[in-house]
């Protein structure tokens, strides 16, 4: 039985009806990548580093960097207009905006209030989510929760990363991991079963430190001396994490597939957080999943933090369009510590949008 609910009043039209129990699917999604690329021989001519060392321990061969003008809102901005644009919806008809960011233009506002403001979702409500690299599970996670409770009917998820203005460029452990870039996509409701199948969430408060900016916060404030000592820029104990990395990504992979009551061969494509090569290569052996199945284009983009799954899930559709009923297991971990998977069903996004078009002009 389907119970039908009243909505916030909207002063421009009449409130829709929100049907609880939705299921939620993906009907757009876009992306930014900087023009700027940073090589590892770029690189090489800031830090003692070279081109064969990062290639070998981490598979990146370039990353992005934004450039003057540029931050995690206008970069996010344009991967949201792409996703707005693929799902054919107007901002107007969006009702929340998230940001998944670990690299925010300002600790206040929140970049996604100033995205939602430039992009014009005058009836949406706005928020961040600090989740690091899990930051795109985590966003689906809450999107779908809230389309499923009815609270909302579309949901713009924004993923946006700034992280090379948080590196240490003196630092040759970090800075040539880390690139820059944003993805979006469209979560909308549908009573087709489709679209987020199971999530998956786990943390380990990171109270050793292994993956830092220790500066700038409420525990930290500030001061001439942290800007001298560079503690606003990340730190990391790359082994502790590569272990915990790999460790918990197979687990949450599993947890979300069982969940879906799914197994891996019901998954046609495993897009992960694309942190580095090994941590991928070692995940993918731990699920024992064959490697072409899972996504890689860290080689080009570097670790952009939260922004890595919707880039790579971006790029895998634009070369391989996904299919009504087609599984897809997305899987993160990241600073915080956090870690997540989902499971999604692609939906019949043609549909969706038709149905949506008749909804609002009726
Ligand atoms: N170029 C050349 N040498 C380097 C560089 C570099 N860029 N960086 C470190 N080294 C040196 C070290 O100084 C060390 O030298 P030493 O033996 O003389 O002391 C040597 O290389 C080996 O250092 P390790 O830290 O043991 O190297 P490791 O093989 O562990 O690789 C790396 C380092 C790539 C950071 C790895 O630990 C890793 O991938 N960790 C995962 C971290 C990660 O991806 N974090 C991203 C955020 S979290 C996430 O997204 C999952």
């Amino acid at each position: 039985m389907s119970v039908t609910l009243p909505v916030a009043l909207d002063p421009v039209r009449p409130a829709e009806p929100v049907r609880i129990m939705n299921h939620a699917a993906i009907t757009g999604w876009g992306s930014y990548s900087p023009s700027r690329v940073l090589t590892n021989q770029d690189l090489a001519q800031l830090v003692d580093t070279n081109d064969e060392w990062i290639r070998t321990r981490t598979g990146i061969a370039e990353r992005r960097v934004a450039g003057a003008g540029e931050s995690t809102s206008t970069m996010g901005v344009i991967a949201a207009r792409r996703a707005l644009e693929q799902a054919q919806l107007a901002p107007r008809d969006v009702d929340l905006v998230l940001c998944a960011t670990t690299t925010p233009d300002y600790l206040l506002p929140a970049t996604a209030c100033l995205i939602q403001q430039q992009i014009g979702c005058t009836r949406a409500g706005a928020m961040d989510i600090n989740a690091a690299c899990s930051g795109f599970v985590y966003g689906i996670a809450i999107a779908s929760q809230f389309i499923q409770g009815g609270a909302a009917r579309r949901v713009l998820l924004v993923t946006s990363e700034t992280l090379t203005r948080f590196v240490n460029w003196q630092d040759r452990n970090t800075c040539v991991l880390f690139g820059d870039g944003a993805g979006a996509v469209v979560v909308e409701a549908t009573p087709q079963r489709t679209g987020v199948l199971s999530v998956a969430l786990g943390c380990r408060g990171d109270v050793e430190r292994m993956l830092v900016i220790e500066a700038g916060g409420s525990a930290v404030p500030a001061s001439a001396e942290t800007v001298a000592k560079k503690a606003h820029t990340m730190r990391m104990r790359g082994n502790e994490v590569f272990k915990m990395a790999v460790r918990n990504m197979t687990a949450t992979a599993q947890e979300a597939l069982a969940k879906a009551g799914l197994k891996l061969d019901d998954i046609c494509a495993v897009i992960p957080h694309q942190a580095n090569l090994r941590i991928l290569t070692a995940t993918q052996e731990a699920l024992n999943l064959p490697a072409e199945k899972m996504f890689v284009n860290v080689d080009r983009f570097g670790n952009t933090g939260a922004a890595s799954i919707s880039l790579a899930l971006g790029e895998y559709l634009q070369m391989r369009p996904a299919r009504v009923g087609d599984h897809f297991l997305l899987v993160a971990f990241g600073g915080g510590l956090t870690w997540g998977a989902c499971v999604l069903r692609w939906a019949d996004v043609a549909a969706i949008v038709q149905e949506r078009a008749q909804k609002l002009s009726a």
